[in-house]
């Protein structure tokens, strides 16, 4: 077996029954994504793509007591039993780095077409109907209420006050999930996002009649 193969095994034992939304589904739909994103990117090398998809999630910062080289690290050691070379493993390791939504405020530059690629992939699988389940899942792993007229959104300028961030999940919509679909770098996620991000809109649109009873 050849260590994308390898990999996607591993990841898949590992995070079979993950409950807080960054299960193997998410896993895999984001390496799928990726993937096909790269089909209009035929300069991205799909080994380093490949790979920074299926393991992006193998340590979260938000399950490691914000420890955010936990995720790298975590790469590293699975790549080096593999005999990954260095270069590939250093290329992965920066993907990973570079992949999440760090709060409103906060600027996420890729340095290359794989992060860009893998960003985009697992920022979709934030919006649309899966974003919103997802979403929801985390927020009741986190013993978060749905919803909470009394506290407003906050755009969070640094990653340190969005890791502290406690607030209702509706919110997250406005703190996160509204933005990603100007937050992306390529043409086929601009897309792909459109439709979902209406989705999401109109699924907010409800949700927020239905809580005052008006529907
Ligand atoms: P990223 O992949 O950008 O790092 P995260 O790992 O932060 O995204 O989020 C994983 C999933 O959990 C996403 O669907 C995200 O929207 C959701 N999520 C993260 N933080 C919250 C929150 N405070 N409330 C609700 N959902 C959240
Ligand atoms: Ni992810």
């Amino acid at each position: 077996m050849d260590v994308i193969a390898t990999t996607a095994r591993f990841i898949e034992d590992k995070f079979a029954s993950e409950g807080s939304g960054h299960d193997w589904a998410h896993i895999r739909r984001v390496w799928l994504m990726a993937r096909r994103l790269a089909a209009a990117h035929p300069e991205a090398d799909s080994t380093v793509t490949e790979l920074a998809a299926l393991l992006h999630d193998i340590a979260d910062w938000k399950f490691h007591g914000g420890d955010y080289e936990a995720g790298p690290r975590a790469a590293r050691a699975w790549l080096l039993s593999q005999q990954v070379p260095e270069a590939t493993i250093a290329r992965v390791e920066t993907v990973i780095r570079e992949v999440s939504f760090k709060g409103l405020g906060v600027a996420t530059p890729v340095s290359s077409i794989e992060a860009a690629l893998v960003q985009d992939a697992d920022r979709l699988d934030a919006i649309g109907a899966i974003g919103i389940a997802r979403a929801f899942a985390y927020g009741g792993h986190a013993g978060r209420p749905l919803h909470d007229p009394a506290i407003a959104p906050v755009a969070h300028d640094s990653f340190a006050s969005y890791q502290k961030n406690t607030a209702p999940t509706l919110n997250h919509f406005y703190e996160k999930l509204f933005h990603l679909k100007d937050r992306l770098n390529t043409d086929g996620a601009r897309v792909i996002a459109r439709e979902r991000h209406a989705f999401m809109e109109a699924y907010v649109a409800r949700f927020l009649a239905e809580w005052d009873g008006e529907d």
